[in-house]
């Protein structure tokens, strides 16, 4: 993308936040990208302090408050958020909003998309049903967020293999870790080196 100044990011997250902690970090002093905002659907989410403990400008937006168009475009105008990355992100993004910001959308899903995606496969729900299915690999997914859960089209997804024994936790340790090894390095590339496209 084209500036003359940092490209602005802001990150929706839910809950714990790791993600969006490595993301803080990676890119803190980073010349062309800055994490400008956090936003959260739940005023308890861990990812608020970890915000305020990185001094990043964050703000809750509940549910109820995604209907009033003008308040949300108000707050990502307000703070200039040039593209979205999605961290745990728990809320169906809305068609006006992925209007507002096109293909300038990401998110990270804890296995290998098109399998274990979609409404109700967060968290340990995947772990448990990659688990039980028998497969014999898992990983991660990083996509662009269209109108449903997890179906945007795919940028990047590096699988790791199910060992003898692996129980959901173990699972979600190992998955976990190479979101944080991967997602702020596949954010950068996305923005900073591909033509981002207009619609
Ligand atoms: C990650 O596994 C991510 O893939 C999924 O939600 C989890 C968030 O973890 N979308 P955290 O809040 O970043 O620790």
């Amino acid at each position: 993308m084209q500036t003359d100044r940092k490209l602005r990011l802001a990150i929706l997250a839910s809950g714990n936040g790791s993600n969006a902690e490595k993301l803080i970090r990676y890119f803190a002093g980073h010349a062309n990208i800055q994490i400008a905002l956090i936003v959260s659907n739940n005023p308890k989410a861990f990812v608020l302090q970890r915000a305020k403990k990185c001094f990043v400008d964050s703000v809750v937006i509940t549910r109820a408050q995604w209907e009033n168009k003008k308040l949300v475009k108000s707050i990502f105008a307000g703070h200039q958020i040039d593209a979205i990355v999605l961290a745990g992100y728990l809320l169906l993004i809305p068609g006006w909003f992925l209007k507002m910001y096109p293909g300038r959308i990401l998110n990270i899903h804890p296995a290998l998309l098109p399998d274990f995606g979609g409404k109700g496969m967060y968290g340990m729900h995947v772990h448990r049903a990659v688990i039980s299915s028998g497969a014999d690999k898992s990983g991660i997914s990083i996509h662009i967020v269209n109108e449903n859960y997890d179906e945007g089209s795919l940028i990047f997804q590096k699988s790791l293999n199910i060992l003898p024994g692996d129980t959901p936790e173990s699972l979600a340790k190992r998955v976990l870790e190479l979101e944080h090894r991967y997602y702020p390095r596949i954010v950068e590339h996305y923005f900073l080196d591909k033509t981002l496209p207009t619609e």
